[in-house]
C-alpha cells in the first residue's frame, strides 16, 4: 500500500538550498530522491527542442504524455539523453518557472512524481510537495531564506563556478520567479498548515539536514 510508505516533502522558494538538503537527508535515510523541480526543467527543454513555446499549455501537456523522463546515480535523462547540465541553466530556470504554472502540464507529471514513491521511504523536494503530490506525508517541511541571503548564495555559485554575475540582477531574478511562483492559481509555493517552517538563514547545510531528521524523528 502506498501510504505506507514514508515521505518527507520539503517545499521552499528558488536557491532556499532545498535540493541539497533533500538529497543529503535521503543519502542518511538511504531513501529515494525526487527533484521535482527537475521535472519542469525538462518539460521546458523538451518544449524548447521541439519547437514549443513556453507558453502553449495544451501543446506542452500532450508533448509530456510522449516523454521518457528518467533518473539515474543523480543525473536526469530524457529519452536517453542525459539532460542534467542542459537543465540547470538559467535559461530554463525561467522556462521551468513559465511551464510549470500550467495546469495541464502539472497534471501530466502528477503520476509520474508519485511513481517515485517506494520502499523504505521518499525526500521529495519541490514547490507543492506536501500539499498536492503527497499530502498523506508525515513530514512536512517549509524550507526557506531571506530572498538577499538566497541571492548572495546563488551569486556565489555562480562565481565559483566561472560565471559572469550581478548580484542585483541575481536577486531581482529571483525575487520574479518567488511572485510568479507564489502568484500562480495552481499548486501556489506555500507553507501548508501542517508544514514545519525551517528558515536556513542562520544555518550551515549539515544543521539544516539535522534539523530535517529531527522533524522526522519526532514524527514518527
Ligand atoms: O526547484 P527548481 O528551481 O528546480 O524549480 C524550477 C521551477 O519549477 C520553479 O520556478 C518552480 C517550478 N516547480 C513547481 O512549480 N513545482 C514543483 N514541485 C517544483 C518546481
Amino acid at each position: 500500500m502506498t501510504s505506507a510508505i514514508p515521505v518527507i516533502a520539503i517545499d521552499g522558494p528558488s536557491a532556499s538550498g532545498k535540493g541539497t538538503i533533500a538529497q543529503r537527508v535521503a543519502e542518511k535515510l538511504g531513501w529515494h530522491y525526487l527533484d521535482s523541480g527537475a521535472l519542469y526543467r525538462v518539460i521546458a527543454l523538451a518544449g524548447k527542442q521541439h519547437g514549443i513555446a513556453w507558453s502553449d499549455e495544451l501543446a506542452l501537456a500532450t508533448m509530456t504524455g510522449g516523454l521518457d523522463i528518467r533518473f539515474e546515480r543523480g543525473e536526469i535523462f530524457l529519452n536517453d539523453e542525459n539532460v542534467s547540465m542542459a537543465v540547470r541553466t538559467e535559461e530554463m530556470s525561467r522556462g521551468a518557472s513559465e511551464v510549470s504554472t500550467h495546469p495541464a502540464v502539472r497534471r501530466a507529471l502528477t503520476d509520474l512524481q508519485r511513481s517515485f514513491r517506494k520502499l523504505p521511504g521518499l525526500v521529495a523536494d519541490g514547490r507543492d510537495m506536501g500539499s498536492v503530490i503527497f499530502p498523506d506525508a508525515e513530514t512536512k517541511i517549509f524550507l526557506t531564506a531571506s530572498a538577499e541571503t538566497r541571492a548572495q548564495r546563488r551569486y556565489k555559485q555562480l562565481l565559483e563556478k566561472g560565471n559572469h554575475a550581478n548580484l542585483a540582477s541575481v536577486l531581482a531574478d529571483l525575487q520574479m520567479r518567488d511572485a510568479r511562483d507564489q502568484g500562480r492559481k495552481v499548486a501556489p509555493l506555500k507553507q501548508c498548515e501542517d508544514a514545519e517552517l525551517l528558515t536556513t538563514d542562520h544555518l550551515t547545510i549539515e544543521q539544516a539536514v539535522q534539523a530535517v531528521l529531527d522533524f522526522y524523528a519526532a514524527r514518527k
